[in-house]
């Protein structure tokens, strides 16, 4: 805990964030992640196992949610609010009503400008974490006053902007804009990737397609199959309305590229989206005909693992990655 201030912010053992994932991260996820030491983030549409439009069911939903996931751990845990635009925004309005009912005590927010919830969130005594994706967002969340940046990466599964920077070149540029505590995701897995994040400036990281595909996540076992057996190449980048989603490669995509391609229209793009949504992946276990947002680093994925043991194979590895470190780099020392 000593020494890193993401740890110290959050109150975790380990600097590793389970990043939320819409539909996959619900409490049992939370709880395994936060009780081997990380801090668990309940994503949107946890523990739905319908499509649900009704602004109340929603934050009695999150609200069980946050129960379930207290009668797991007694460790802190996170919640994601996505701000969203226009009529979304009435659920994050309700989200963040209910996390600060509840007592949460940190709010991963994304989707959105840092602008929205934060005073709300922080009167109410909860840490706050922005996720962006360029430097300039991150300064901007850092004026706005939030505990902690994350930037996400190109290489990130699920939604991002239109820049494309990757994590590589986006660390360091966060790093060098704020003061405060930088979480870096996007193609991190394991102890390399966490010593690569910190090396470049971050002070932990936030990893979402490993935690994915554990036996905790709430992903349809067809879609962790599909992901276990993805190579390096097995993901692409779909344009959609403000921004691009990280997806792997299927028919689903497929088809969406090559009906954007063919200048579909922005309505009939999003009808077809609608009938093949994560939705009929992760709860229905469609894998092949619809989306599954998914990072780059699926191809060092080898395995469904326990959360706890990702926390193992992370922490028996860290020696031997950073005598490697050290050895290639005594020459400049
Ligand atoms: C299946 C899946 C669903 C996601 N859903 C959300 C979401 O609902 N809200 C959000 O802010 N980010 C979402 N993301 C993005 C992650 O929070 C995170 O930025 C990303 O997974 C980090 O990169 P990595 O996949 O390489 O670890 C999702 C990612 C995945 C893989």
């Amino acid at each position: 805990m000593e020494n890193n201030r993401l740890c110290e912010l959050l109150r975790i053992r380990y600097p590793v964030v389970q990043a939320p994932m819409n539909w996959v991260s619900g409490a049992a996820l939370v709880a395994a992640v936060s009780n081997a030491g990380g801090m668990g983030t309940l994503g949107p549409n946890a523990g739905a196992t319908a499509i649900e439009t009704d602004v109340g069911l929603t934050g009695e939903r999150l609200r069980n949610q946050i129960r379930e996931a207290r009668s797991l751990t007694t460790k802190p845990f996170a919640v994601n609010i996505a701000v969203g635009v226009g009529s979304g925004r009435q659920y994050s309005q309700r989200c963040v009503e209910v996390a600060i009912e509840e007592g949460v005590q940190v709010a991963v927010v994304s989707v959105g400008g840092p602008d929205v919830y934060t005073t709300a969130l922080k009167d109410a005594g909860i840490t706050v974490l922005h996720a962006v994706s360029t430097a300039r967002h991150a300064k901007k969340a850092a004026e706005v006053g939030v505990d902690g940046v994350i930037c996400e990466g190109f290489e990130s599964g699920g939604h991002k902007g239109f820049t494309e920077l990757t994590t590589f070149t986006l660390i360091p540029m966060v790093a060098d804009a704020v003061t405060i505590p930088v979480v870096a995701g996007g193609g991190i897995c394991d102890a390399r990737g966490l010593l690569a994040a910190m090396a470049l400036g971050a002070d932990g990281v936030y990893m979402g397609t490993r935690f994915m595909v554990t036996r905790e996540s709430n992903s349809h076992p067809s879609v962790k199959e599909a992901v276990v057996g993805g190579d390096d190449t097995c993901t692409t980048s779909l344009p959609k309305d403000m921004m691009l989603a990280r997806d792997l490669k299927n028919r689903f995509t497929e088809k969406y590229l090559e009906m954007n391609a063919a200048a579909a229209s922005p309505e009939e793009l999003r009808g077809y989206l609608n009938e093949h949504s994560q939705f009929h992946a992760q709860a229905g276990g469609d894998a092949e005909g619809s989306e599954i947002c998914c990072g780059q680093v699926a191809g060092l994925i080898k395995n469904v693992a326990g959360a706890e043991e990702v926390f193992q194979e992370i922490v028996g590895a860290m020696p031997s990655s950073v005598n490697r470190l050290t050895r290639n780099i005594t020459v400049f020392l």
